[in-house]
């Protein structure tokens, strides 16, 4: 073949990138409208499907395609999930100057990326997909699925514009073209967790120029959406992280939070069971056990839900969890005690040293040895 430009053939310029899980049904119709849309623009164009080996066989389907046309590649990662972290592998893995994101599930609509590409190439560091309801110019959100959905992103928005120092109308939309530097310049510090990619890379590009395209957004045909309540759960861990200026990782802000609903859980059991009449020392035992199994169910879901734990290797995280807890509460008594007989000790001072001093031990035991590995998909 030669080299491609001796040859005269162009250079792929654009880079789709599409997340995918259990898309199988989805594949064919997008590769056919991204042909249609990109073709008809003459744009040279490759689409890399970043899957994480969906049971449904959506990386067969992928290099099934593939086979009539070079353009197609399939990354099937059995190494990491999430779709952040798919997107990151796929922008690391493109060819073009432009990338566009872009979910699989036909949801975005793939005529408007001449458009975005056009936006980029007139320099625009991003061009963002705004997803838009014709009928309700006010509600932006169209295809949402709910009304709750729709009224937190609203208020989420304004938090994030904030952060942003902009005025965007979708700084969550997993629809957008960026230029291909732009994306490289902050790679590495990305989170890679949850749904929010396109507004960790406006953050770490605060002063970059924004185009907005607006399309309408479709209902999904075929297969479901992945956007579970944890989606907005890491978005406020990031958030607040960001917030501090990463003084504080998400993760342990995630930990810590769990760690103050579970001191709720202690007194609510505790005021319970004493109200049922039982022995203070029993009414103890049971608060700190259930508060303690409940951090830990709560953090394999929450705080690590890349490395989610499951049947009997969720049995032993938990065995480890309750005896790294044992060790905490000596550590947490052993300072509180020594800093009060100190010249000088506060009550409340020596009390909340000893917790953090806890907060701290557990924290680091449970990210390096209980949930230490990236996590496997159980239906995979
Ligand atoms: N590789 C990979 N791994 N892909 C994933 C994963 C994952 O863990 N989770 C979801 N995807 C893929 C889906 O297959 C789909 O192509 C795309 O990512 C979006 O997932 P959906 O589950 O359809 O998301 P949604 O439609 O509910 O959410 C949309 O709106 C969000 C903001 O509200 C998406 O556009 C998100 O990107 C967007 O942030
Ligand atoms: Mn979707």
């Amino acid at each position: 073949m030669g080299n491609p430009v001796a040859t005269g053939r162009k250079l792929t310029e654009v880079s789709i990138i599409t997340p995918c899980f259990n898309e199988v049904g989805n594949v064919v119709q997008l590769l056919d409208q991204l042909t249609r849309s990109l073709d008809g623009a003459q744009i040279d164009w490759e689409v890399i499907f970043v899957d994480d080996d969906s049971p449904d066989g959506t990386a067969a389907e992928v290099r099934a395609q593939a086979e009539h046309d070079p353009r197609i590649r399939c990354i099937q990662r059995k190494t990491a999930r999430g779709l952040a972290s798919a997107v990151i592998w796929g922008l690391q893995s493109a060819h073009g100057n432009i990338c566009v994101v872009m979910d699989a599930d036909l949801q975005h609509d793939a005529s408007i990326i001449p458009d975005m590409v056009q936006a980029v190439r007139d320099g625009s560091d991003i061009a963002i997909g705004v997803r838009y309801d014709s009928h309700n110019s006010t509600a932006k959100l169209a295809g949402l699925s709910s009304g709750w959905r729709n009224r937190l992103s609203r208020y989420g928005n304004r938090i994030l514009n904030r952060l942003l120092g902009q005025q965007l109308n979708d700084p969550l939309s997993g629809f957008f073209a960026i230029r291909r530097d732009v994306a490289d310049s902050s790679l590495a510090r990305l989170s890679g967790e949850g749904f929010k990619i396109l507004f960790d890379l406006l953050y770490h590009n605060r002063n970059s120029k924004v185009a907005q395209i607006h399309f309408q957004f479709s209902q999904r045909a075929y297969g479901e959406s992945k956007l579970e309540p944890v989606v907005i759960w890491h978005l406020y861990c990031d958030v607040a992280s960001k917030v501090l200026r990463y003084a504080i990782s998400a993760r342990f802000i995630g930990f810590a939070t769990v760690g103050v609903f579970g001191a709720a859980i202690h007194f609510s059991t505790l005021f319970l069971l004493l109200f049922a009449g039982l022995d203070f020392w029993a009414c103890q035992l049971v608060a700190t056990l259930t508060a303690m199994v409940n951090n830990f169910l709560i953090n394999n879901i929450l705080t690590y839900s890349d490395r989610r734990l499951f049947g009997r290797n969720l049995l032993v995280g938990l065995a480890y969890y309750g005896a790294a807890s044992a060790v905490g509460i000596i550590a947490n008594v052993g300072v509180a005690s020594y800093l009060f007989t100190q010249e000088g000790g506060s009550t409340v001072v020596s009390s909340l040293s000893g917790v953090f001093v806890e907060l701290i031990w557990r924290y680091t035991f449970a990210s390096r040895v209980i949930w230490n590995r990236p996590g496997r998909n159980p239906s995979g």
